[in-house]
């Protein structure tokens, strides 16, 4: 594999990295985005950046009633905090691309579904959302970077989807990939990143009840900058595996590779699991910063989520289930 030049910020450790990648704690991480004068009541005040529930596509549908089988036991990201830190590197490799992400076109947003299905189709994203029931779910968020979130998301299971696609028995995976539209979003413009974005789970993930297609966030349409009209969130994994975006839904025999392997194979795989007791090969795993308290907690394998995921890599051990 080649010398790769441009690396993510996540190739940083996060105590060497700029406030673009802030680690540090709640006063500092205000710091960070020029807010240090601003009491914590005043920085809570800022609004939410986000699509108006009005203009967001099917937002007749929120808010869709909590599911209570998926709950946590930390508090809620607020929005205004985490709706100002994403990963979206289609609109640049820093943290702070929501501006970027509003010129995003999501409605109309026509998925392609193809590969090992019966029959291949495109379907209208308001037209897909008017055939599942939307749900939220209180999830997890951890990202490799060590940082983690709370997100309140709304959505559907991503079995459901599964169901409407009708894959044909020799599928084996579900490939998803980004929009690319580099007029749009500046970082596509960078040659040397593998655009589209893909991401890839087996059957046997996609058919589990975590795995969900996220529609919205916060009891609203989702914002842009979080990977409208829809991406997944697959809570056990590291975040780099919850496309945002998706554009395109094949079914294939063959395992996908996803975005960050085809970069830097040695460093993010296909199974990505969270396991605090293996370190990413620059940094530890161990534990996690929380975004909007700074606090540091213990990491949990599969995020907290082990009871439900385990059984799904049963046989696999000799595999980098954790990278
Ligand atoms: N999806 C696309 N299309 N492009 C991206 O750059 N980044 C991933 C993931 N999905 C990414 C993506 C990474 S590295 C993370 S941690 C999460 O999105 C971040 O999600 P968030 O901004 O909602 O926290």
């Amino acid at each position: 594999m080649a010398q790769i030049i441009h690396k993510p910020s996540w190739h940083i450790d996060e105590a060497l990295a700029t406030p673009h990648s802030v680690f540090l704690d709640r006063r500092e991480l205000l710091k960070g985005w020029g807010l240090a004068g601003l009491g914590l009541a005043a920085a809570a005040a800022l609004a939410p950046v986000r699509v108006r529930a009005a203009e967001g596509p099917a937002a007749q549908f929120y808010p869709a009633k909590r599911n209570e089988s998926y709950t946590i036991d930390r508090p809620l990201t607020p929005e205004e905090i985490n709706s100002r830190y994403n990963n979206f590197y289609e609109f640049g490799s820093h943290k702070q691309i929501w501006r970027a992400a509003q010129a995003l076109k999501t409605n109309p947003w026509d998925i392609v579904v193809d590969g090992l299905v019966e029959e291949p189709f495109t379907i209208g994203f308001e037209d897909l959302v008017g055939r599942v029931a939307l749900e939220e779910r209180l999830y997890r968020h951890r990202c490799v970077e060590a940082w983690s979130m709370t997100v309140p998301w709304t959505g559907f299971a991503l079995a459901d989807f599964v169901s409407l696609a009708k894959p044909l028995s020799s599928a084996k995976y579900i490939r998803f990939e980004t929009f690319m539209d580099p007029d749009v979003a500046g970082g596509q413009k960078q040659s040397w990143y593998p655009w589209p974005y893909i991401e890839g789970v087996t059957m046997e993930e996609a058919g589990n009840d975590l795995a969900f297609m996220v529609t919205g966030a916060y009891g609203q349409p989702i914002a842009k900058q979080f990977g409208a009209p829809l991406r997944l969130a697959l809570p056990w994994k590291y975040g780099f595996k919850s496309i945002k975006s998706i554009k395109r839904i094949s079914f294939t025999e063959t395992r996908p590779v996803s975005f960050w392997e085809a970069i830097l194979p040695q460093e993010y795989g296909f199974w990505a699991n969270v396991n605090p007791e293996v370190p990413h090969p620059r940094w530890s795993q161990a534990q996690e910063r929380i975004l909007h308290t700074g606090e540091r907690v213990p990491t949990l394998l599969f995020n907290g989520y082990a009871e439900q995921v385990a059984h799904l890599y049963d046989g696999l051990e000799g595999q980098s289930l954790y990278m």
